[in-house]
């Protein structure tokens, strides 16, 4: 048995293919604990400052219903209202949660500060996002997956279609070759990561016996695919102005009937960590279908409420995941 206490994540790339593992058969056992009414709590009076310098919905509501199914409380800390990074830096800040909480969760753009925090809090820290990874969305996304496809997700096929270099795509690659499925990441070769994550990513696959495609024909990326997945074309942080040429280089990649199709499988399921831009029910949703004549941006309305899709199964996982994390790393 794995013994994770203690420890923080940053980037599933921290964890091995067994801990990865672990976690996710813990993540199932407490989502079925949770719905026959037998969870045991196993945070009590544990302490979790939550830290958010951009806007959540699900990942600060699923570590605070993980936190309190599980006996612990929390402490929601904003964009504005504390002095971390303006008058006070963040290994300072570090240093005074630590001594408060047994645990602390980040969200914000840069990923060295939750580095910075992870490394002068004394407790472990929670990436909830930064502008590199966002490794507690890809444990969900795996254990979405693991319910559709069966527990051992080896050579399981996954296909990110759009913006395949961003922080959701890179910890979803991470996290599915480290559990040896066949991970393709289809996008513009202009926006795929970094020569030196495709060399980790190839690395961890051929350690774990996965692939890693990269490919700009969705053709190649999707046929045969189990599971497609997109993410929104300019992420938290970026520039508005990126808009346009988002579009213009990522319409080949957006997932309608006909991508779905592709894959040549009806019983394909569709993921989106969301938020999603499916729709005109939002303000910045319906001028961007407006000014692109386009239904759905980066995915289709039709394909988003298709019995194809999966995403508020995926959305409900993220509470489990984190969950699992928190009872793996602080639990009694
Ligand atoms: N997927 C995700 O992280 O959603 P939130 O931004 O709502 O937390
Ligand atoms: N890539 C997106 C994910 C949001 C959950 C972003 O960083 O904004």
């Amino acid at each position: 048995s794995f013994n994770l206490h203690g420890r923080s994540l940053l980037t599933l790339a921290d964890f091995t293919s067994p801990e990865i593992a672990h976690l996710l058969g813990l993540a199932a056992d407490l989502k079925a604990a949770k719905a026959s009414g037998t969870e045991v709590a196993r945070l009590t009076g544990k302490e979790i400052a939550l830290i958010f310098e951009k806007d959540s919905t699900r990942t600060r509501a699923g570590f605070e219903v993980a936190a309190f199914d599980q006996g612990a409380h929390v402490t929601y800390l904003g964009p504005t209202g504390t002095h971390m990074g303006r008058k006070e830096s963040v290994r300072d800040t570090a240093r005074v949660l630590g001594r408060l909480y047994d645990g602390i969760e980040f969200r914000g753009h840069d990923h060295h500060a939750v580095e910075t925090l992870a490394e002068h809090a004394g407790v472990p820290v929670y990436n909830g996002l930064t502008q590199r990874f966002h490794p507690t969305q890809a444990l969900a996304d795996l254990l979405t997956m693991r319910e559709v496809a069966g527990p051992d997700l080896k050579g399981v096929s996954v296909c990110f279609l759009g913006d395949v270099g961003n922080n959701v795509a890179v910890s979803l690659a991470i996290g599915a070759v480290r559990m040896g499925m066949d991970m393709r990441l289809c996008g513009p070769a202009s926006l795929w990561p970094s020569t030196q994550i495709v060399t980790a990513l190839e690395a961890d696959a051929r350690a774990a016996g996965g692939s890693i495609l990269l490919t700009e024909d969705s053709s190649a990326g999707a046929n045969g695919a189990r599971f497609i997945y997109t993410d929104v074309w300019v992420s938290m942080g970026e520039d508005k102005s990126l808009w346009p040429d988002r579009i213009d280089r990522l319409r080949p990649y957006r997932v309608d009937r006909e991508m779905l199709q592709r894959t040549g499988r009806d019983d394909v399921r569709f993921l989106h960590c969301l938020p999603a831009f499916h729709d005109a029910q939002t303000e910045i949703g319906a001028q961007l279908c407006r000014d692109h004549h386009l239904d759905g941006i980066e995915v289709s309305d039709e394909v988003f409420e298709s019995e194809n899709s999966i995403v508020f199964d995926q959305a409900e996982n993220r509470m489990h995941a984190i969950k699992a994390v928190l009872v793996a790393t602080l639990g009694g």
